[in-house]
């Protein structure tokens, strides 16, 4: 394969336009790490069509073609370990990973989430801070642990709410500063700034 360069795996469920940002760091020369592959639980989703057209490596594995978790969890590790990937950056993947599997990549695995953790964890953080009234809500780039959207943060940056914004118009300046700061996030992982805290 490669050059000593840190391999990436993206993990994406849906529109996967963090992976673009990533996509396009890359191209730049920005992000100093190779992304090898993008994986998917979800062969709809147009995540992997941009996967496409950047001509990366696309493995899909469907949980229904699994008798476990754990058998999913498993084929996934081991392709990812034959393929020497050093950091998973999960970008909207829908799909909680269990303990085995945070185990099998700890301090290697990075998360986004949208919000100013540790407000507003959980799967509707940016309608949950609006509904809130929430001044400022945000983007956190951190490590994943066993503890839902509580590992160690790595970046963050606020987003203010203006008193004209409705929902869709939040969400909007929210995901502009995950494209932000998501590839500088990998980017001070790959130059070796930013190691998980030990346990
Ligand atoms: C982002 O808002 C991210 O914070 C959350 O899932 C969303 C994924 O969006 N974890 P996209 O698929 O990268 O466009």
């Amino acid at each position: 394969m490669s050059s000593g360069q840190l391999q990436i795996a993206v993990f994406c469920s849906g529109n996967g336009s963090n992976l673009e940002a990533l996509l396009r760091a890359e191209k730049k020369g920005t992000l100093k790490a190779r992304i090898a592959i993008v994986v998917s639980d979800n062969p709809e989703c147009y995540a992997l069509e941009r996967a496409r057209l950047h001509r990366k490596q696309v493995l899909l594995f469907i949980p229904k073609h699994y008798n476990s978790r754990q058998a999913y969890e498993e084929m996934i590790v081991r392709n990812l370990k034959e393929k020497k990937i050093g950091l998973i950056v999960l970008a909207g993947f829908m799909r909680i990973l269990t303990p085995y599997f945070v185990r099998a990549f700890k301090g290697r695995m990075l998360n986004i989430h949208p919000s100013m953790l540790p407000a507003f964890k959980g799967a509707h953080a940016i309608r949950d801070a609006f509904e809130a009234g929430a001044a400022a809500t945000g983007a956190t780039v951190h490590f994943v642990t066993d503890d839902l959207d509580a590992g160690p943060v790595i970046l963050q940056k606020a987003v203010k709410r203006l008193k004209s914004d409705k929902l869709d118009d939040l969400e909007k300046r929210i995901h502009a500063v995950e494209h932000q700061i998501y590839p500088k996030a990998v980017r001070l992982y790959a130059e070796g700034k930013v190691i998980a805290r030990r346990a």
